[in-house]
């Protein structure tokens, strides 16, 4: 047979395998999500997210040192507090249980850097978004409670912020917010596309967040929608937004290919509880291989465009990486 050209020749060896590949990744893009829970010397598995837990401040260390072991050094914070009412103020309480997160792992790891998701729903006790007004979440009010909530974050020693809660206008409040109080150089992480998606429900077991009526599909974006995804990104690099974000990340490889070709800022994946709990279950059942699909599930993130990847694999994908079955 005839044939010039071979495709097959350069997929002959490992060696040439490795040397033409086209996405490379390393631990320095993973940033693993972390659960704080208020009380004292708490460990406790989460039910929905096997192989994760919640940490009482006290013990959150633990889980940072089991990441910086393996490389990963960024962690995204989400608090969980004792108490919650309709407008979430602990969100906002200077000794509140993220805030005491951010110190307890500044005061051990000062380099660790430390990111904190910036949403209302932990703390509210109707579980939305943002404060209500009736049945609908009120945007400009809300506005003025996630900027104190940032501010707080900050002022604890965050190093960036990421807003999830899809109010209009929310990273120009937060900017604001922060360059007020000398922070300019604080970056922020903007939740830009973040889709109204079922693939959230074992994080909002392991957060208690679930609304309590009703959805959030009058905040967060509508799955069938492509372009407007483009608006909200543009919206919020207008703002001010450092980092754009697309979330979740498996079903929406479309719009991160999209994201990334259209605007010239990092961009951000977030590989969500859903996405994270159905890989664990199938592997558990013996369904599919658990680690070659959490590998080329990574891989397809990164490769649809993502440079940063959100998930609750961090740890196992940092340990894939070095042994060379990803990178
Ligand atoms: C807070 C927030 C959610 C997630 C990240 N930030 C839940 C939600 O919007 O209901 C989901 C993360 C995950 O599923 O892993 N608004």
């Amino acid at each position: 047979m005839e044939l010039s050209i071979r495709p097959r020749r350069l997929r002959s060896s490992d060696t040439l395998r490795r040397m033409v590949r086209e996405t490379r990744v390393s631990p320095e893009s993973l940033i693993y999500p972390l659960f704080i829970v208020e009380g004292e010397n708490l460990v406790e598995p989460i039910p929905s997210l096997d192989g994760q837990w919640r940490y009482s401040p006290d013990r959150v260390c633990e889980a940072v040192e089991a990441c910086r072991a393996v490389g990963v050094n960024k962690v995204l914070l989400f608090g969980i507090p004792a108490h919650k009412d309709a407008c979430g103020s602990e969100a906002w309480n200077p000794d509140g249980v993220v805030q005491q997160g951010i110190r307890a792992i500044k005061a051990k790891y000062p380099d660790c850097y430390v990111i904190t998701d910036v949403c209302m729903c932990e703390y509210t006790d109707h579980g939305h978004c943002g404060i209500l007004c009736g049945h609908t979440v009120d945007n400009d009010k809300t506005l003025e409670v996630l900027s104190k909530t940032a501010l707080s974050h900050v002022q604890a020693g965050a190093d960036m912020v990421a807003p999830s809660d899809m109010m209009d206008g929310r990273v120009a409040a937060i900017r604001r917010i922060l360059d007020e109080n000398g922070y300019e150089t604080v970056p922020i992480m903007a939740y830009s596309a973040k889709y109204a998606s079922a693939f959230y429900g074992p994080f909002r077991d392991a957060a208690g967040s679930a609304p309590a009526f009703g959805d959030r599909r009058g905040y967060q974006m509508d799955p069938h929608n492509r372009r407007e995804a483009i608006r909200e990104c543009a919206l919020d690099v207008e703002e001010g937004a450092d980092i754009l974000m697309v979330k979740p990340a498996l079903s929406y490889l479309d719009i991160i290919r999209e994201v990334s070709d259209t605007f010239d800022l990092p961009l951000c994946a977030y590989q969500v509880s859903g996405e994270y709990a159905m890989i664990k279950a199938a592997g558990a059942a013996g369904l599919i291989d658990e680690y070659r699909v959490m590998c080329e599930s990574a891989l397809s993130i990164f490769r649809a465009g993502a440079g940063i990847l959100i998930t609750y694999f961090a740890k196992e994908l940092a340990e894939a990486m070095g042994k060379g079955d990803l990178g």
